[in-house]
C-alpha cells in the first residue's frame, strides 16, 4: 500500500506487502522495483475534477454508513473527515476489502496505525486505533503488479467497535461518532472559530505550511464541524496529537485544542521567517561588500593602479629617500605590512597614511641661504623701521654662515610689548635669507602630543605641529617662528614646554623623535625664532636655551617713521587705493597716535590706518574724490577720541601720586592713593596688590615713621589713624617692588598735608635705609610717561644704563636720577623738607 498525501504535506507514506516504511528511498532499498513505481504513479497523479468533488461533499453518506466495513490502515498520518487523499494499496488482503466495498457502499474505515510497525511484521489489530474516519472512495486506479491506487475522501468519524483480521480481510464493525452539542457554548464557538480563521490566515498569508488556496476555501466554509476539520487536516501533527484531536468529541474544547495547535504554528513560523530574514539579510551584506571589492579591484586596474604595483613603487621611492639605515629599515617594515594587510582594511590605511607622511616629508632638501651681507639688510630695512640691535644681530650670524657655512645658528627670543613687529620680523628674516617659513602658536597649546605627535595606535593620529609645519614648509632647513611662547600652557595631558625643551635644544634637536613618525627627524638645520610678550612664564631651563632680545614699544616718532614708510604704503595696497588715495599729514599720524591709540607697539595704529584707507575708498567710489583728512575733521571718521586731555590729571593733589608700572603690553601709568582714617595705626591695602607690593608699602610705611620727626610729623597720627592706600584700576592685579618710592610719596603726603606735584611720575624700589633702587622696564615706563603728558620722570640712578642709546625716548621728557628718598620727595613734595 503507498499513500501519497498531496497537496497538503510533501511526506510520503509508504506500505509494501505488509511491511512499512517512510519513504521512496527505504522502499527502493527494500529491493522491490517498486521504487519506480512510486515515480511513475507520481507522474500518473490526476486532478480531482471538481464535479467529483462537488458530488461527495453533497452526498449524505452519514445515514448510509453500513454496520461493517474493511479497513485501511494509514501509517504516519490520521485523516480527517473531508479531507481527500490519495493511497497506494499493494497488501493484497486490503484490496480485497477495498474490491468488496466498491461493490456495495464503496466506504472503507480508515484507521491510523499507532507506532512505527516493524517491517517484517504484518499489520495487526492491535497496531490500529480505534476511532478512525470512515471514507467514501472517489477513484480507482489499477496499476501494474497487482496494486490498486485509491483516491477516498474522509467523511466522518468512527468508532471502531470491533476489528477482526484473517488472512483474507481486515474489516471492523463502525459506529459513527457526532459532536458533541451544548447551545450555551454557541457564542464562545463562533469567537473561537473567528479566532480560528483569523490565525490561519496569517499563516497562510507567511505562505509556509498551506496551499495557497487554503484562506479562499476556509473564508467560504461556515460549519464549525467542517472547519475544525479542515483546519486540522492542514496542521503539521504527530499522529499521537492528531488522533487526540480526531478523538475529542466535545466541540468547544475540540476548537480550544486547534486554537493552541493554530498559536503554536504560528509562533514556529515566525521564527521560522526571522531566521530566515537573518540569514538573508547576512548573505545580502557580505555579497554587497564582495560584490563592491570586486568592482573597486576592477577599477583600480582600469586606472593601472594595481596593488602589486604601488607597493613596488613604494619600494623603489623608499630606496630614493634620504634617510639613515634605521629609518629606512622602520619604513620598508611598514610597506612590508601593508603588503600583507587586505588592501581595503582600516589598518591598511592607517599604514597608507603614515607612508603617505614619510614620503612628503622633505628629507635632506635644504635650500641654499643667501648670503650677500648688502642684500639683508635691505631686506630687513625695507620691512622694518628701526629695530637697530635685532637687524645686527642677523647680519651677524649671516657673516659666521659666510666664513662657517655649517655654523651652530642661534634660537633668538624677542621679547616686547604687542605689536612691536616680533612676528613680522621673524618673516622678514627668512626672506632675507631666502629660507621658507613657518610659524607655530603656541598660545593655549597645553596638550604635548600638539608638539611631538600621537601615537599611530590612536584613531586619527597626526604628527606634532614641527611635523607637519615641515611638511608644508616643504624644506629641512626652514625659519620656524615659534610665536607665544610665554602662553604655552600644561595641564593633565603633559607639559609641552618640556617637549619644547627637546625642540630647542640644538644637541636633541637633530634627532626629533615625533610619536606619529617613530623615526627620528633632523631639525638643527632650522633656524628658531621664539616671541614673546614677557618672560616671566618662560621656564628657566627654556629661557637658558635662547637668546633673548628685548623690543621695546616705540616713540611717537618712531611710530609716524613706521606709519609713513611701512604701514600707509602696506595700507594703501590693501585697499586697492592708488599713492593719491590717501595722503596724512604728519600731525594727523601723530593725532591718530595721541588720541585714539594706547599702546606701545603699531597694531592699533595699522588697524586704524585701514579705517581711513577704507572711509577714503568710500568717498573715492561715492564722490570721485579721495577723503582729506585734517586734525579736525578726524573725530568725524574715527569717532570720538579715546584719550582725553581732561582725563589726565594735571592738578596737583594730596595723597595722589603718578606711578609708573611695567605689563606684558608695555608701560602704564598708575595713581597710588592714600589717605588717613580714624583707626589705631593700621595699613589697609586694596587694589589687589601682590605680596611683593604689600611688603614694600609696609618697608615704604616703616620709613615713613622712623624719620616722622624730620618731616614735622606727630607721632600721635599714627596711633590715632590708619593709613589706606588704594591702587586704581582695582580689580586689575598688580605686584612688584617698583612702587616703593610712589607709595611713600603718597604717604608722606597724606602725613604732611602737602600736595603732589601732578607733573611728576616716578618709579623706583625702596629698601629701609631710604635709598633708590634699580627696577626694570625702564623704556616702557618712560614711554608711558609720555604718553600721559608727564613732564618730569624720576628714576632711580642705577638704571641710568638703560637708557643710554635712547636718546628718541627720552627726548621730550625730563628725566631725574634719584639715589635716595629725600631726592624724591625734593622735587615732587615742595616744602616737606
Ligand atoms: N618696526 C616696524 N616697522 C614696520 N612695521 C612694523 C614694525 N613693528 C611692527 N610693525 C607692524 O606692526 C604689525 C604688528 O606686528 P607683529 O604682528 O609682528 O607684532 P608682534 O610683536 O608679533 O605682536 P604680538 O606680541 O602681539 O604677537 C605688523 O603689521 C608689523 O609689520
Ligand atoms: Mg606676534
Amino acid at each position: 500500500m503507498y499513500y501519497k498525501i498531496i497537496p497538503f504535506t510533501k511526506r510520503v507514506y509508504l506500505l509494501f506487502e505488509g511491511k512499512y516504511c517512510f519513504d521512496a528511498n527505504a522502499f527502493h532499498k527494500m529491493g522491490c522495483r517498486g521504487h519506480k513505481e512510486h515515480k511513475k504513479l507520481c507522474k500518473g497523479d490526476q486532478p480531482i475534477r471538481g464535479s467529483e468533488m462537488k458530488a461527495v461533499l453533497n452526498k449524505k453518506t452519514q445515514n448510509k454508513i453500513p454496520d461493517n466495513l474493511p479497513v485501511i490502515p494509514t501509517m504516519d498520518v490520521v485523516v480527517f473527515p473531508q479531507m481527500i487523499v490519495p493511497l497506494l494499496v499493494l497488501d493484497k488482503r486490503i484490496i480485497k476489502g477495498i474490491n468488496d466495498a466498491l461493490e456495495g457502499s464503496k466506504m472503507v474505515l480508515l484507521l491510523a496505525a499507532k507506532k512505527q510497525v516493524n517491517q517484517h511484521d504484518s499489520i495487526g489489530t492491535k497496531d490500529l486505533y480505534h476511532v478512525g474516519t470512515v471514507a467514501s472512495i472517489m477513484r480507482l486506479i489499477k496499476i501494474p503488479d497487482g496494486g490498486i491506487k485509491i483516491l477516498v475522501q474522509g467523511v466522518c468519524k468512527a468508532n471502531a467497535l470491533s476489528l477482526s483480521t484473517n488472512q483474507e480481510t481486515l474489516s471492523a464493525t463502525v459506529e459513527p461518532v457526532e459532536y458533541e452539542h451544548d447551545s450555551k457554548d454557541e457564542t464562545e464557538i463562533l469567537a473561537q472559530i473567528k479566532n480560528i480563521k483569523d490565525l490561519a490566515e496569517k499563516i497562510a498569508h507567511s505562505g509556509q505550511s498551506f496551499s495557497p488556496d487554503f484562506h479562499l476555501i476556509l473564508s467560504k466554509m461556515n460549519d464549525p464541524d467542517k472547519i475544525a476539520d479542515f483546519v486540522l487536516s492542514h496542521l503539521n501533527l504527530t499522529v499521537e496529537q492528531a488522533q487526540e484531536l480526531l478523538e475529542q468529541k466535545n466541540q468547544k474544547d475540540l476548537l480550544n485544542q486547534l486554537y493552541t495547535h493554530l498559536h503554536k504554528e504560528i509562533e514556529v513560523t515566525q521564527m521560522q521567517e526571522k531566521i530566515r530574514n537573518n540569514a538573508r539579510d547576512s548573505m545580502n551584506k557580505s555579497q554587497k561588500e564582495y560584490y563592491l571589492r570586486e568592482q573597486m579591484r576592477a577599477i583600480k586596474q582600469e586606472l593601472g593602479e594595481n596593488e602589486e604595483e604601488e607597493i613596488g613603487k613604494l619600494r623603489e621611492k623608499l630606496e630614493l629617500l634620504q634617510i639613515s639605515d634605521e629609518t629606512k629599515e622602520e619604513v620598508r617594515r611598514q610597506v612590508n605590512r601593508l603588503e600583507n594587510t587586505a588592501p581595503e582594511s582600516m589598518e591598511a590605511m592607517v599604514i597608507r597614511n603614515y607612508l603617505d607622511w614619510i614620503f612628503a616629508l622633505p628629507w635632506g632638501k635644504e635650500t641654499q641661504d643667501n648670503l650677500d651681507i648688502k642684500h639683508a639688510q635691505q631686506i630687513l630695512d625695507e620691512d622694518h623701521h628701526g629695530l637697530k640691535d635685532i637687524k645686527e644681530r642677523i647680519l651677524d650670524f649671516i657673516s659666521v654662515r659666510n666664513l662657517k657655512p655649517d655654523s651652530f645658528a642661534p634660537i633668538l627670543c624677542f621679547v616686547g610689548p604687542p605689536g612691536t613687529g616680533k612676528t613680522s620680523l621673524g618673516k622678514s628674516i627668512a626672506r632675507s635669507l631666502g629660507r621658507s617659513h613657518f610659524r607655530i602658536s603656541l598660545g593655549g597649546v597645553r596638550d604635548e602630543a600638539e608638539i611631538r605627535g600621537h601615537r599611530r595606535t590612536y584613531v586619527g593620529a597626526m604628527p606634532g605641529r614641527f611635523i607637519q609645519g615641515i611638511r608644508k614648509a616643504g624644506t629641512a632647513n626652514p625659519i620656524i617662528i615659534i610665536d607665544e611662547l610665554d602662553k604655552i600652557g600644561a595641564d593633565f595631558r603633559g607639559d609641552p614646554s618640556a617637549a619644547m625643551l627637546e625642540v630647542l635644544d640644538p644637541q636633541q634637536n637633530k634627532t626629533f623623535y615625533d610619536n606619529y613618525l617613530g623615526v627620528p627627524f633632523d631639525l638643527s638645520k632650522s633656524i628658531f625664532i621664539a616671541t614673546a610678550n614677557s618672560l616671566d612664564t618662560i621656564s628657566a631651563p627654556l629661557r637658558d636655551r635662547m637668546e633673548i632680545i628685548q623690543l621695546s614699544g616705540y616713540t611717537m616718532n618712531e611710530k609716524l617713521h613706521i606709519a609713513k614708510k611701512h604701514l600707509i604704503q602696506r595700507a594703501i595696497d590693501g585697499a586697492g587705493l592708488d599713492e593719491k588715495g590717501l595722503k596724512l599729514a604728519d600731525a594727523v599720524i601723530e593725532t591718530v597716535v595721541s588720541n585714539y591709540t594706547r599702546e606701545s607697539g603699531v597694531r592699533q595704529l595699522e588697524r586704524l590706518i585701514h579705517k581711513l584707507c577704507a572711509k577714503s575708498a568710500r568717498s573715492i567710489v561715492e564722490k570721485k574724490k579721495p577723503a582729506k583728512f585734517t586734525t579736525d575733521n578726524l573725530e568725524s571718521y574715527l569717532g570720538p577720541k579715546i584719550l582725553r586731555d581732561e582725563d589726565i590729571e594735571k592738578k596737583d593733589q594730596v595723597g595722589i601720586t603718578n606711578g609708573l608700572a611695567w605689563t606684558a603690553y608695555g608701560g602704564e601709568m598708575l595713581k597710588i592713593e592714600a589717605v588717613l582714617v580714624p583707626g589705631q595705626g593700621k595699613l589697609i591695602l586694596t587694589g589687589q596688590l601682590g605680596d611683593v607690593m604689600k611688603e614694600s608699602a609696609q618697608a615704604a610705611m616703616s620709613y615713613a615713621r622712623a624719620h616722622a620727626k624730620e618731616f614735622n610729623i606727630n607721632q600721635k597720627v599714627f596711633s590715632k589713624n590708619d593709613l589706606h592706600i588704594h591702587v586704581p584700576a582695582g580689580a586689575v592685579p598688580k605686584d612688584g617692588p617698583s612702587a616703593g618710592i610712589t607709595i611713600l610719596t603718597s604717604i608722606l603726603s597724606v602725613l604732611t598735608g602737602k600736595p603732589i606735584s601732578a607733573r611728576y611720575a616716578m618709579t623706583g624700589e625702596l629698601n629701609l635705609r631710604g635709598h633708590v633702587m634699580p627696577i626694570g622696564g625702564v623704556k616702557e615706563k618712560v614711554l608711558a610717561a609720555k604718553r600721559n603728558k608727564i613732564e618730569h620722570v624720576l628714576l632711580p640712578e642705577k638704571n641710568k644704563q638703560d637708557l643710554k642709546d635712547s636718546a628718541e625716548i627720552i627726548e621730550g621728557i625730563n628725566i631725574i636720577w634719584v639715589k635716595k628718598a629725600e631726592d624724591v620727595l625734593h622735587h615732587v613734595l615742595s616744602g616737606a623738607l
